[in-house]
């Protein structure tokens, strides 16, 4: 509990000179893009989109993940789709093709780009790094190398301690959705909503209304009990297995949410869309199960799906009906309760980084 409540202008969710800001918050923060599995061995490869920009990430012969702008030097179009295994990226418009590292290595017509194709002509590079098990971009090429143990603090361990980042990822959904990327991140920072909006799916096994919160600088994490954690009471404490019994929830600022089990590490990716009312999720989920078997890849993916539709069709169907309560002025402020601490964390976060004046 909070020592007191904390009441928020309904405009954090609609103004769009605060967006604008809050949009150039997240373009400047260091963004975890996915899991180290995802670049598997050298020679691997990746794309991802983040905050709109195209990215190709790739493992060179050296082992080192690095970056690039999935944008083709001559007329933009992207050079790789999905992912795999490459050691070269033809442009499907006119061949211009580049090797792992960026470099332009041939193409048809070089006579015709007497100065675009000069030595050093690639793609453009962007700060990539490899840290806690997962893969983090920089959307700015000109920034300098990314300093993710300085980003994470003493939470950097704690995320590699789970060890997601190696585990077979399942897969990755987008949700285009018509609520603010904040009020998105909201739908993952209590449980008090787990009776009621996922009474049938997530409320019959997890607890409501009973967290653990911990702040870590920006971030932060809350640890929700299942319903089965009751079950160890009367059980000597040496025998507990206690992450048997919670979900972790880590929000790393500003925008990206991790929820860890023994079974599941998901990554929800949140991007403020074109406007204070549109953002842009990317759902992500990892499994220790050994997805070369069949009916472990077929079970895993029933377990993402059942996530997924929970997060469309119960948070966000419900978020994109506050959004539009909060656009239409009829309450000016909205509250925060004592027993809702991620949300006062995350938004007074926010507010910190951003020089506003707090919510009270
Ligand atoms: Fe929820």
């Amino acid at each position: 509990m909070t020592a007191s409540e904390r009441r928020l202008p309904a405009s954090a969710y609609t103004d769009s000179e605060r967006f604008e800001q809050e949009r150039e918050l997240v373009r400047r923060a260091p963004q975890l893009v996915g899991y180290r599995s995802e670049l598997p061995t050298p020679g691997s490869y990746c794309t991802k989109t983040v905050m709109d920009v195209p990215v190709l990430m790739t493992r060179g012969s050296d082992g080192q993940v690095r970056a690039f702008q999935n944008v083709c030097a001559h007329r933009a179009a992207p050079v790789a789709q999905g992912c795999g295994e490459a050691e070269r990226f033809v442009c499907p418009f006119h061949a211009w093709t580049y090797d792992n590292l960026g470099r332009y290595v041939g193409g048809p017509g070089r006579e015709g780009f007497p100065t675009a194709l000069t030595p050093g002509a690639g793609l453009t590079e962007l700060p990539a790094a490899e840290y806690a098990g997962f893969l983090w971009v920089g959307l700015r090429p000109q920034d300098g190398p990314l300093d993710i143990a300085s980003h994470l603090g003493e939470l950097g361990p704690e995320l590699a301690s789970w060890n997601v980042g190696s585990w077979s990822s399942v897969g990755e959904k987008s949700l285009d959705a018509p609520i603010n990327w904040k009020l998105a991140l909201d739908t993952f920072a209590e449980n008090y909503h787990f009776a009621t909006v996922h009474r049938d799916t997530f409320g019959s096994f997890a607890r409501s209304n009973c967290a653990l919160f911990d702040a870590y600088g920006p971030h932060h994490r809350l640890v929700f009990p299942l319903r089965n954690i009751t079950d160890i009471a009367d059980q000597p404490e040496d025998s507990w297995q206690p992450l048997n019994h919670l979900v972790v929830i880590y929000a790393l600022f500003p925008n990206i949410v991790l929820s860890c089990t023994v079974a599941n590490g998901e990554v929800f990716r949140v991007y403020p869309g074109q406007t204070p009312g549109q953002s842009i999720t990317y759902h992500q989920n990892a499994t220790p199960m050994d997805l070369t078997d069949e009916a472990m890849r077929i079970g895993a993916g029933e377990i993402f799906d059942y996530a997924h539709i929970s997060v469309r069709d119960e948070d966000y169907k419900l978020a994109a009906e506050i959004q539009r309560a909060l656009a239409s002025g009829a309450r000016p402020e909205l509250v925060f309760g004592r027993n809702e601490p991620g949300l006062h964390h995350r938004h007074g976060a926010v507010d910190a980084a951003l020089g506003a004046a707090p919510g009270v």
